[in-house]
């Protein structure tokens, strides 16, 4: 995110309204909700409320041994298929940690899915300690993620993937 950002107010904020979201109403409950709902809303609030962003979205643990593009926004894509171990999304499935990437150019196997992006980071989404995708978000500013992102992403997926 641009430095100027006051990244912990913003993350507090979108926080706020997934928890809205959630939370039970007289439509139905919060286990109504699958993980193409939860991943939907996750994407579309982390692109509105961090507007720099190139994409936001989810791959999916679908199939053995690979990921599946699941809910985004951004724009079209290239890479809709990802084994695991390949590229930064399939490097942090397979060893199940948050990977942040300052310069895209710089990681060994990088699957450039656009022309733009320059910084990334994957975040690998648990429930039960069984892995249902990642979170992948891409910028356009060199540098753009940080300990902070790592560690309200990784809060926020946890409290919506339970
Ligand atoms: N760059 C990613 C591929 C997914 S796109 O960024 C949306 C990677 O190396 O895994």
């Amino acid at each position: 995110m641009p430095a100027e950002v006051d990244k912990l107010a913003v993350y507090a904020d979108l926080t706020t309204r997934l928890e809205a979201f959630l939370a039970d109403d007289h439509h139905g409950s919060r286990e109504d909700l699958d993980d193409i709902a939860l991943m939907s809303t996750v994407a579309t609030l982390l692109k509105q409320f961090f507007a720099p962003l190139t994409f936001a979205g989810f791959y999916r643990a679908v199939l053995e041994g690979k990921l599946v593009v699941g809910p985004y926004q951004g724009d079209v894509l290239a890479c809709t298929v990802i084994p695991f171990g390949r590229g930064v999304c399939g490097t942090a499935a397979a060893r199940r940690k948050t990977i942040i990437v300052p310069d895209v150019s710089q990681f060994p196997g990088y699957l450039a899915c656009d022309a733009v992006t320059q910084a990334e980071i994957v975040v690998p989404v648990f429930r039960a300690g069984r892995l249902v995708g990642v979170l992948d978000l891409d910028s356009a500013e060199l540098g753009a993620f940080d300990d902070t992102d790592r560690a309200c992403l990784e809060a926020l997926v946890n409290a919506c993937f339970v």
